[in-house]
Order: C-alpha cells, then sequence, then structure tokens
C-alpha cells in the first residue's frame, strides 16, 4: 500500500482554508498535489502553500493532473456531478455536506461509489468536534446518569464568512437546496444524534428573516427520538447583534452539560458537586475537527481503516432537513425516515 496520499482540493474557498489547515496540522500523510477552482486566484493561493498543481476545472485535473483521492467542497448543486465524475475516474471522495440536496442524488452518489469500489467518505466534521466527541463519552460513561432532553442551538450572526461572494451560491434555493438547515444545520444535527442516536419524527416552523437568502434563516424544531427521547433544534441567521447562547445543552438525571455557543468551544458540567459548573474540557473548539477528519480519511484510504461514520451516516442529517421543510409546510409532525 503506499504510504501517502495525493489529493485534490476542488473547490478553494472557506472550508477548503479548514480542511488544509487540518491536514498541515495533523496528516502528514496528505500530499495536497492538485488544486481546482473556476477561480483561479484562489487556487493559486493554496498553490502557493502546497505547491499543488494548479487547475481550473475537475476535468481538466483528472486528464492532466497526478491524485488519488479528490475532496470535493464546492456548492451543493455541484456535488453530485463531481462526485459522479471522481468516482468514474476511479478516484477515493471525501464530500463536503449534504451529499446531494435531494436523496434520488444521493442514492446514485453512493450507487456510483460502490461501482469504484473506492473509498467514499462524507466529511460531516462534527464526528470529529471534540467537545462532540467528550460529550459522547460522559454519555457512553453514564456520568450525566439517563438523559433527559438535549438542546442544539446553531445560532450565527451574518457575515463575511458565509457570504462573502456578490452573489452567493447560498442565498439560491436552487444552488444550496434549501438555506441554514441543510447547511450548516447539519453540524447541529449530527452531534445530537451521536447522543440519543436515531430520530423518528419532528416538528418544525421556519422562518426568512434573512432577506436576501431564499432559504430559511430561521428554524424552530421539535425532534421526537426512536429511544421517546425529545430534543429541540433552533437554527438561526440574523444581520442582528445577539447575545451569549451554548450551542448544545445535554440534561440528564445526574446533571447538565453545556457545549459554549462559539467556534472557540469548551464544556462545563453542572450537577450536585459543581452547582456553579466546572470546567470539563477547556476550548477546543471547531476547527479542531478538521485534522480528525482528514486523518480518518487518509488512513482510510492508505491503511484499509473503517470509517469513524460511514458515507449513508449523512442521509440522517438531510432526511432531517428536508423533514424539517416538509414540517413547515405541513405544520404536522413528520417521520424522518418514512
Ligand atoms: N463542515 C463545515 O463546517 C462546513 C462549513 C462551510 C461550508 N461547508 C460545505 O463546504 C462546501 C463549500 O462551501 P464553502 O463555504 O467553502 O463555499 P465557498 O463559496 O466559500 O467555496 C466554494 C468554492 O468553489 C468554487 N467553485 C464553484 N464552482 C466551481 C466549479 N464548477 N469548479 C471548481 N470550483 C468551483 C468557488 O470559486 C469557491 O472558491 C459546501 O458543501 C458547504 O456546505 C462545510
Amino acid at each position: 500500500m503506499p504510504d501517502t496520499l495525493r489529493l485534490a482540493l476542488l473547490g478553494c474557498g472557506a472550508i477548503a482554508r479548514y480542511h488544509l489547515d487540518g491536514i498541515k496540522e495533523r496528516v502528514p500523510r496528505i500530499q495536497v498535489s492538485a488544486v481546482i477552482d473556476l477561480d483561479r486566484a484562489k487556487a493559486e493561493k493554496f498553490a502557493a502553500e502546497t505547491g499543488a498543481k494548479v487547475f481550473t476545472s475537475l476535468d481538466q485535473a483528472i486528464d492532466q493532473g497526478e491524485f488519488d483521492a479528490v475532496d470535493i467542497m464546492l456548492p451543493h448543486d455541484l456535488h453530485e456531478r463531481c462526485a459522479l465524475q471522481a468516482f468514474a475516474a476511479g478516484k477515493h471522495v471525501l464530500l463536503e455536506k449534504p451529499m446531494a440536496p435531494t436523496l434520488e442524488g444521493c442514492a446514485r452518489i453512493l450507487a456510483a461509489a460502490k461501482k469504484a469500489g473506492t473509498v467514499f467518505m462524507m466529511a460531516e466534521n462534527a464526528q470529529y468536534w471534540p467537545e462532540i466527541v467528550k460529550a459522547q463519552e460522559v454519555i457512553q460513561n453514564g456520568d450525566l446518569g439517563e438523559i433527559i432532553t438535549a438542546r442544539a442551538a446553531f445560532v450565527c450572526e451574518f457575515d463575511e464568512y458565509w457570504f462573502k461572494e456578490k452573489k452567493p451560491w447560498r442565498y439560491e434555493q436552487s444552488r444550496a437546496g434549501g438555506g441554514i438547515t441543510i447547511d450548516g444545520g447539519s453540524h447541529w444535527m449530527r452531534p445530537l444524534r451521536m447522543w440519543l442516536g436515531e430520530i423518528d419524527e419532528l416538528v418544525a416552523v421556519t422562518g426568512h428573516p434573512l432577506k436576501q437568502m431564499e432559504g430559511e434563516s430561521l428554524v424552530r424544531a421539535l425532534f421526537r427520538f426512536q429511544s421517546g427521547a425529545v430534543a429541540g433544534f433552533d437554527a438561526l441567521m440574523v444581520a442582528t447583534a445577539m447575545g451569549p447562547e451554548p450551542w448544545w445543552r445535554i440534561t440528564g438525571t445526574k446533571g447538565e452539560l453545556v457545549i459554549d455557543g462559539s467556534f472557540g468551544g469548551g464544556i462545563r458540567l453542572y450537577d450536585a458537586q459543581h452547582r456553579q459548573g466546572r470546567t470539563l474540557m477547556e476550548p477546543q473548539g471547531y476547527a479542531k475537527s478538521f485534522g480528525p477528519e482528514l486523518e480518518d480519511f487518509a488512513r482510510a484510504v492508505l491503511d484499509g481503516k473503517t470509517l469513524d461514520a460511514g458515507p449513508e451516516q449523512a442521509l440522517g442529517e438531510l432526511r432531517i432537513a428536508l423533514a424539517i421543510y416538509r414540517s413547515a409546510t405541513s405544520r404536522q409532525w413528520e417521520k424522518v425516515w418514512a
């Protein structure tokens, strides 16, 4: 087996920065050998850091580049076409979420991955987010007792990170497949699934406070898990200053675990011995999830390791998003897996 994974970065935008930093920090066995972006200047920036060859399309890179795997970090409407093309060329694929904006698109990607027989991983970084992983350990150890409920709040002030371009693809329903639920929402849903199991049904209301975005920028939802537990899921992006709010709370019979509402992170535990709370984990944060994510991908390709979460797992977040959209219209509880 080769000892180095030659990787092409497809899309050198916002999230590519985190992927590349994760590689540099933690995965010396990945060699970025191709950087691809429609916008040549963006690709050149990444090339200057990596020594990779620059391309402005996947076609061109497949014809002329040398790489074993593609890390697809593109607007959602391009995921299916590029994943199918990469699999047809025999490449391993790491794909940013959502797999595709529709279940039919996901089924075609999964079929292509199976046919190619290469590694296919969905880049759901929450699976590797240090605070989320630590909370999972605490729950599994029984330190919170029996889990009563949880709350996830994806609250984000509208800023340049999300909307750098003049006409960002995220504004457009047809490109993004929805609003903040199908986009960043997945990183708040995966933790709930890791901690509480699968969601059976949900009820949701959506709104559009961010006028420039076609998709929803407000969600208030209630999830009922197969276990019978319920959890709240909020998502909000507004151009207003907002006060602090934890990103997650998990309440059990022995106490409550609170994950700080910032990209910095950190966990505090409140229990009978520590009514004012004690620090369970110093801030690690969102950015620290990308190194282990890329490492898992490299190990799957180079060492044959089983992925921490197979690609089908990501269908769960898409199904939740689609059920939220159905519920917002029907005003009824909607089944997630029906
Ligand atoms: N894991 C996370 O926390 C997280 C955060 C943000 C975004 N994402 C995901 O990453 C993906 C990209 O989002 P982003 O925020 O980086 O977007 P972005 O707009 O910042 O970057 C996308 C890049 O793709 C390039 N591009 C567009 N069409 C192309 C084409 N046909 N060929 C080559 N390049 C093309 C653009 O020029 C741009 O540089 C999405 O799937 C998004 O949901 C994940």
